[in-house]
């Protein structure tokens, strides 16, 4: 690893809080982030950056007969993946490697498909993550990149101070070297590293009183949460102040609330390499 390629600070960080959030997030987007991920049975498919696992369930779940790889730079994240997968499939076929996905231990075109989901979002070289990964998948197979984008999340009651939140929240990933609004850019990143048959298609959460559970499951336990945890570090550096961060984050609970409505878009890409 290098200065470009080693990971940026993980601005999430790897605490217990933030391995139920990321729990919480993949289960209450499970059927809007993974509908159309299917692996025939008998492929290779490897996820780079499974982090917990949050994702690697689903993916036993959608696609059972695949023989799935799933590697982390963490050994403590993947030993929380392993354990994950072990509780809720018992029995299904994963391999678990550390490994640093800009220098995977694995022979080049010796995969069918790649996933890769709120990853590249952390890397300071998306674009070198990218390349790196094609060399491991086979001409013809697949890559699925998914991704949010901060820029995306817009509600009611609108809230300069919770605007404000989401934008500091935006600016200490960008200072840790990630970029928070990175949905927007998967189609001319996945060109550039040298993919075919780019699509891109965003998947949008919406939630309002009527949707009580993505108000709780995404609005509160996943979006506002994560802007929540990085409030001593806003703090610290002078971002904003106690007072401010305490009533944007309180605005963004009020649109859980009563009336509120909250709006997100993420960013689900496939493609292929030629
Ligand atoms: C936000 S987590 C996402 C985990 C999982 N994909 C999910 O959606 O829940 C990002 C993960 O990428 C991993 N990661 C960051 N840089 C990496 C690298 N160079 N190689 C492998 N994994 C990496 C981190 O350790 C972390 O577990």
């Amino acid at each position: 690893m290098n200065a470009t390629t080693s990971p940026a600070p993980y601005v999430h960080g790897y605490s217990e809080h933030e391995a139920r959030r990321l729990g919480d997030q993949a289960d209450t987007l499970a059927e809007l982030l993974h509908a159309g991920t299917g692996y025939p049975a008998g492929s290779r498919v490897l996820e780079a950056g499974c982090g917990v696992g949050a994702q690697t369930v689903h993916l036993v779940a959608s696609s059972p007969g695949a023989r799935l790889v799933s590697v982390d730079v963490s050994g403590a994240s993947l030993a929380q993946a392993r354990e994950r997968v072990r509780a809720q499939s018992p029995g299904a076929d994963v391999q678990w490697h550390r490994a640093d996905l800009f220098d995977l231990p694995f022979a080049d075109a010796s995969f069918n498909h790649l996933f890769v989901c709120f990853v590249l979002e952390h890397l300071r070289d998306p674009l070198k993550a990218l390349t790196a990964l094609r060399r491991v998948l086979r001409p013809g197979g697949t890559i699925t990149v998914i991704e949010g984008d901060h820029g995306s999340a817009f509600f009611h009651p609108d809230s300069a101070r919770a605007r404000a939140a989401i934008g500091h929240l935006v600016r200490l990933q960008a200072g840790a070297g990630g970029d928070a609004l990175i949905g927007r850019r998967l189609h001319p990143l996945l060109d550039a590293a040298g993919y075919g048959h780019v699509t891109v298609r965003p998947r949008t959460v919406y939630a309002d009183r009527t949707r009580p559970a993505l108000a709780e499951g995404f609005t509160r336990a996943t979006f506002t949460a994560m802007v929540e945890a990085v409030g001593e570090k806003a703090v610290a550096a002078g971002l904003t102040t106690r007072a401010d961060w305490d009533q944007g984050i309180a605005d963004l609970h009020r649109t859980a609330e009563g009336d509120g409505t909250f709006h997100y878009t993420f960013f689900k890409a496939v493609a292929v390499r030629p």
